[in-house]
């Protein structure tokens, strides 16, 4: 079977739609070529993607395959990089402070960091939206979750972003052993002076057996939580308002009925959601999707942007409507990995939307802004910059 080449593919980093059609138009998933790897699956149908999600012949586990070898650094000792039973265990352990109704009670704090952003933001009359709102609101909603408010957010960061949209082999290793020993020396002040927290309860955690979380299971939760906390809104934020400036008609009917702002964020998650492709799944064994069969020992991109883009299940699946039952998309992924902190972004996106369209009635993209800076990498969709106007 060919390897379909999308390294360097025409204008795939502005718009990798019409690329995710042409090859679901040829089938639900192939080999293909990207910036970062010479050969790997990719799933780009919707229903193929889901399955592939809840399948347990896909394995989290870098050990599960030959054809990657792991950083053994303890960021990777967290359970996105893990399956059942050491996945389950770990999840255990922090779900609880992520259902809905624990989230709910955090919404006035959300309120008012969304509010005290906007009041600095607002008199200025222009901004580059993702360093002035879009990044700080996660980051520090996270940051307070877990007990970590004073982190030195420009230095995690350029260490977060070096992790999740590299730029070379090299730049991401060194980023990884930074970032082991900087939650580290994290984890260890917090040892010394706890607080009603999440990562001073996490540190005290016995779970059922009685067995503690390790140090290293330390290092990767906290890693895990704080960059899946907050890579992942910012572009929520960023993607949907682009959206929104994009589709004139759209921005004006949620202008005018701001109670629709709940469909609305679900339609920004599957329109142009933060996580093009799932992280890599290694297969356990062959594994059948559609026609094909992926052998044993492979790795596989599940392209969630790809799935909620596909018309057998969308109609229409280009246009961006805020009033569509987008439900069911795969922005947050599916099955045992589903996103922890879904509520807690959803919460957060529709938030920070709705009290910025209020704030900035003449919100307009900077026509001086310059060229969007796409994100690299397969991983993440968005731009690093958002400048705009009001
Ligand atoms: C709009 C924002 C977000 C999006 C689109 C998103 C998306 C995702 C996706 C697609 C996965 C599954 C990845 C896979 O299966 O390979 C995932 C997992 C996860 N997310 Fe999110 N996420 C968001 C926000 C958050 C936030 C705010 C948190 C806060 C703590 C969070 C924590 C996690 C964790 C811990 C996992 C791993 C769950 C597991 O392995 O069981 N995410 N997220």
């Amino acid at each position: 079977m060919s390897v379909i080449d999308l390294r360097g593919a025409e204008g795939f980093s502005a718009d990798p739609y019409p690329h995710y059609a042409k090859l679901r138009a040829e089938g639900p998933a192939h080999q293909v070529r990207t910036d970062d790897f010479e050969r790997v699956w990719m799933v780009v149908g919707y229903e193929e993607a889901r399955s592939a999600l809840a399948d347990q012949r896909f394995s989290k586990d870098w050990r599960t395959t030959e054809q990657f070898s792991a950083s053994s650094n303890a960021i990777n000792a967290n359970m996105l990089e893990l399956d059942a039973p050491r996945h389950t265990r770990l999840r255990k352990l922090v779900s609880r402070e992520f259902t809905a109704r624990r989230i709910e009670s955090l919404r006035p704090r959300v309120e008012q960091i969304t509010e005290d952003l906007l009041d600095a933001m607002v008199p200025t009359g222009s901004a580059d939206l993702v360093d002035a709102f879009a990044f700080p609101l996660p980051m520090t909603v996270i940051c307070e979750l877990l007990g970590v408010p004073d982190i030195d957010r420009d230095v995690f960061r350029a260490l977060s972003n070096a992790i999740v949209t590299p730029v070379s082999p090299e730049k991401e290793n060194e980023a990884v052993d930074a970032m082991g020993a900087y939650l580290d020396a994290l984890v260890e002040d917090k040892r010394r002076a706890p607080g009603d927290d999440l990562m001073s309860a996490l540190i005290q955690a016995n779970d059922e057996d009685g067995d503690r979380l390790s140090p290293d299971e330390l290092i990767g939760m906290a890693f895990l939580l704080l960059v899946a906390g907050h890579e992942t809104t910012v572009n929520l934020i960023a993607n949907g308002v682009r959206a929104l400036l994009d589709h004139p008609e759209q921005l004006a009917l949620l202008r005018a009925r701001p109670e629709l702002i709940d469909g609305a964020v679900e339609e920004m998650l599957r329109y142009d959601g933060p996580v093009a492709t799932a992280t890599f799944r290694f297969t356990r064994e062959p594994v059948p999707v559609g026609p094909v069969v992926i052998p044993k020992g492979e790795a596989v991109l599940v392209a969630l942007g790809s799935g909620d883009r596909d018309p057998d299940r969308y109609p229409d699946p280009d246009t961006f409507d805020i009033r569509r039952e987008a439900q069911g998309h795969l922005a947050f992924g599916h099955g045992i990995h589903f996103c922890l902190g879904a509520p807690l972004a959803r919460m957060e996106g529709r938030i920070a939307i709705r009290a910025l369209l209020e704030r900035c009635p003449g919100l307009v993209r900077d026509p001086d802004g310059g060229e969007p800076d796409w994100l690299p990498g397969m991983l993440l969709r968005g731009v690093r910059h958002l400048p705009v106007r009001w």
